[in-house]
């Protein structure tokens, strides 16, 4: 999937789908289900680092990952987080940070704010480098917020958020992310844009949807935001199968003399 194809998904009322991965092998399986857009997403701060929140995830670490993500990806759009301050400190260290993050094998780049970073946007745009905004409730923001919660609930609040994502659209932005604001305020946006939005936890008028991979196959169950609909229980499968298995080596039941070699 190209930048210019995803675009016209919106053109054409087709929704995107795009789902995190953060190695080869969830890359392979995502694209023989047909999904086409990956977010190697710095969620795997969280779900792969076990940290708390997505703050300590290094640009290192992004590269690690874009790496192996892209590596494996035969079709779909792959799509690398910008880390906690790999943007912030100046728009020189976005533009080279993001370069290397396509030079890993990413075709674009997503970071999250708005006026804040529209000279970033506009800067990365110019010099050819694909850039997907992430409004709303922004992970690296957390502490501002005073944990994860609902954003733009207020009028004056969602006024915001719909100047800045028409201010993203202007810079550039191919498309943006919304996460975790009111339905009525995600279709708001999304009516007055010409790129797409793509939703988590910010209902179904946006033009494609985005999860957290392990949250939709139900293997990371810490924190599960109401708007995640596990659609697999891997979790519990997985502990079914190393409890079967610690009890049947136990039990001399396993490996059996047809699991064996002569
Ligand atoms: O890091 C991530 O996985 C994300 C998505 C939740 C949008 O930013």
């Amino acid at each position: 999937m190209t930048i210019p194809e995803f675009q016209r998904h919106k053109r054409e009322r087709k929704k995107l789908i795009l789902v995190t991965a953060y190695d080869a092998l969830f890359t392979q399986i995502v694209e023989e289900a047909g999904i086409e857009a990956i977010l190697v997403g710095d969620s795997l701060g969280v779900v792969v680092q076990g940290k708390k929140d997505t703050l300590s995830v290094t640009m290192e670490d992004m590269l690690y990952h874009t790496k192996l993500v892209a590596g494996a990806a035969k079709r779909a759009l792959v799509i690398a987080d910008m880390p906690f301050l790999s943007y912030q400190v100046s728009i020189e260290e976005a533009v080279r940070n993001a370069g290397r993050l396509l030079q890993v094998g990413a075709t674009a780049v997503k970071l999250e704010g708005g006026e804040a970073v529209v000279d970033r946007v506009e800067a990365m745009t110019r010099f050819g480098i694909p850039v997907m905004g992430h409004l709303g409730m922004t992970p690296q923001s957390v502490h501002r917020y005073g944990g994860y919660k609902v954003q733009g609930k207020e009028r004056d609040k969602a006024d915001m958020l719909i100047a800045d994502a028409k201010s993203l659209e202007a810079a550039g932005s191919f498309a943006i992310v919304l996460e975790a604001i009111p339905a009525k305020l995600a279709k708001e946006i999304t009516e007055s844009l010409t790129i797409p939005t793509i939703g988590i936890g910010a209902g179904p008028h946006c033009d494609g949807q985005v999860l957290v991979l392990y949250d939709l196959l139900g293997l990371f169950d810490d924190f599960v935001p109401k708007f995640v609909r596990p659609y697999a229980h891997l979790k519990a499968d997985a502990l079914q199968a190393l409890r079967r298995y610690k009890e049947e080596v136990e039990q001399g039941k396993f490996p059996t003399d047809s699991e064996s070699y002569h």
